[in-house]
């Protein structure tokens, strides 16, 4: 028998988004009975691992202008972001950098006491709003202990959610969810709801992200026929150590770091000499991979290709003083301290610039449903996102979705939620029958481990269509193989049930990023295609949509880019 479970407002996913999102509901009514549900512990989130900072505008005085916040986003994005997005991201994030602070986040400050920010890739300002280098850790931190203040926010943690339901109508009616702690399939019945579930870099073994960051939010969404935007855009950030692929913060060569090659040059001089160290993540990333490929890398002892970050210059003080973050994790997992030699690093995934294809205001295209954060897709960073612009991203449309979904709440309020059975039991058969109670004898965490191999060659920094065409190939022979099946019996904590789930999302999502990054045939922002080695604004100044119908391969179409007042141009750094 399955459970029912009633709330005003959904939110699935605790990471900064959703966190934000939960207390602009219960602050715009306190009446409304807002439900938050979590696979994980909420301060587990992803987003505790922001390092490096949270983009605004705070210091006019000194000759920064959210003008000029503007026009770098939509540079950074190589002019496929959505520019009235960033107009409003720009104008709304000030806002919420002073709002954390009341809520008691613990900002570095100047010694004046004001906020203190650092320069980060791309921007023509230090815009960086920081604190030390654990900046997710400390607003995750201000979030979850306001969340607790409110008694009308309630928790599911460790529930994992599979389906999201609709009325037949197109209209939001709530999620199917496993009770990870008993294993019980329960619905919960909602008419407003905010998907919030993060990125999903997990699809590349070498990640900067959690092993949880898998994209079963995007899938449960694909699923449900809502479009995937713009999957094909991965960022790979510039500095992941060796061999696990943690993050060291951009915010180190914000604070004056260098990259190095084998020569021991400053080698960005060559590719981006106005902004060198600190232009945006994809033209770094693509310049390390060059420098590597024309014999001037290091050989790592695991016998990876890398380069190396240096900021022995920067002094212990500075060091200890903004970036002890990073200097524990180099000690800790590469056995390197960044005070005394350089760090021996490489391009890793760590962002997805697409999502869940929402308006301006998160709304997808499931009525009562809206998306925030980097689950979703509002075209914000379109073909590569600037640094510290994805907390800002969450905390703005955590806000405004969260304020969207509480007033459509309170008019639905009272109203009945329809649920048609049979989309409830199908979930359920998908679930049990198709993948706990699966049969097979390939080994469904050798299929992961092969499959997001496979996405670290075949559809990396620079990509092509037989290196493309392989690789989808090779997915969906992985998709066919019989390693749906789950050989923990347990109820209680089965994480191996879990598991599986994520990798069947695994595959599906993986299969959109390929097939998308196949079909556009140009290279902007993150997406560079050697056999397309120019952007091409007369074919593909439009965002990639990609639709399941039932038969399991993504349908494509596009979706205009909104321009405002700034003309698609080369980008120089
Ligand atoms: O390098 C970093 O600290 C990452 C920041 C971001 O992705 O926004």
């Amino acid at each position: 028998m399955t459970d029912h479970i009633s709330h005003d407002v959904l939110i699935i996913g605790t990471g900064l988004a959703g966190l934000r999102a939960a207390i602009s509901c219960a602050k715009t009514n306190e009446k409304l009975d807002i439900g938050v549900i979590s696979k994980v512990q909420a301060m587990r989130s992803h987003s505790v691992s922001a390092e490096g900072g949270t983009a605004a505008v705070l210091f006019s005085e000194e000759g920064d202008n959210i003008e000029s916040h503007i026009y770098d986003t939509i540079r950074g994005s190589d002019f496929l972001c959505d520019q009235d997005v960033a107009e409003k991201l720009a104008h709304e994030i000030p806002k919420e950098i002073y709002q954390l602070d009341r809520w008691g986040m613990p900002w570095s400050r100047r010694e004046d006491g004001r906020i203190d920010q650092r320069k980060f890739g791309g921007y023509s300002f230090p815009r960086a709003t920081y604190a030390q280098d654990k900046v997710g850790f400390y607003e995750m931190q201000t979030l979850y202990d306001t969340c607790l203040k409110y008694g009308n926010i309630h928790f599911y943690n460790e529930w994992f959610c599979t389906s999201i339901l609709d009325d037949g109508n197109n209209n939001f009616a709530g999620v199917t969810a496993i009770e990870i702690k008993n294993g019980n399939f329960n619905v919960f019945k909602s008419n407003s709801g905010i998907i919030a579930t993060g990125g999903a870099g997990r699809l590349y073994s070498f990640s900067t992200y959690a092993y949880s960051s898998t994209p079963d939010g995007l899938d449960m969404a694909y699923r449900s026929r809502l479009a995937l935007k713009d999957m094909e855009f991965v960022q790979f950030h510039p500095t992941g150590i060796l061999p696990s692929g943690i993050l060291i913060t951009e915010g180190a060569r914000g604070e004056g770091g260098y990259l190095i090659n084998n020569l021991g040059e400053r080698f960005m001089k060559n590719y981006a000499p106005e902004k060198l160290e600190l232009a945006p993540r994809d033209v770094v990333s693509r310049s390390m991979i060059k420098e590597i490929e024309d014999g001037r890398g290091f050989k790592h002892e695991t016998g990876v290709d890398c380069l190396k970050l240096d900021l022995t210059h920067l002094g212990e003080e500075r060091i200890k003083d903004r970036l002890a973050g990073i200097r524990e994790i180099g000690i800790k997992f590469s056995g390197v301290d960044i005070i005394s030699e350089p760090i021996e690093i490489r391009p890793v995934c760590h962002y997805m610039m697409g999502g869940i294809h929402t308006d301006i205001y998160g709304q997808t295209e499931m009525n009562g449903l809206w998306s925030a954060g980097e689950a979703a897709c509002n075209s914000l960073h379109g073909a590569n996102r600037l640094g510290a612009n994805s907390t800002s991203e969450c905390l703005v449309w955590g806000n405004i979705t969260g304020r969207l979904a509480a007033d459509y709440a309170n008019k639905k309020k009272g109203m009945m939620i329809p649920i048609a059975d049979n989309k409830v039991m199908s979930e359920e058969k998908r679930i049990y029958d198709g993948i706990f109670r699966g049969r097979g004898q390939v080994n469904p965490y050798d299929i992961r481990k092969e499959f997001s191999d496979l996405m670290d060659v075949k559809a990396y920094i620079f990509r092509n269509e037989n290196q493309l065409t392989e690789g989808l190939k090779k997915v969906r022979e992985l998709k066919k193989l019989s390693w749906k099946h789950v050989d923990d019996s347990a109820k209680e904590y089965n994480t191996n049930f879990i598991n599986v789930m994520e990798i069947d999302s695994l595959l599906r999502v993986g299969e959109v990023i390929i097939v998308g990054a196949l079909n556009r045939l140009e290279s902007r922002g993150a997406h560079f295609r050697t056999d397309y080695p120019h952007r091409d604004d007369v074919n593909f100044l439009k965002h990639t949509l990609a639709y399941f119908k039932g038969d399991d391969e993504p349908h494509l179409s596009w979706h205009p880019v909104t321009l405002t007042r700034y003309v698609p141009a080369e980008r120089k750094y």
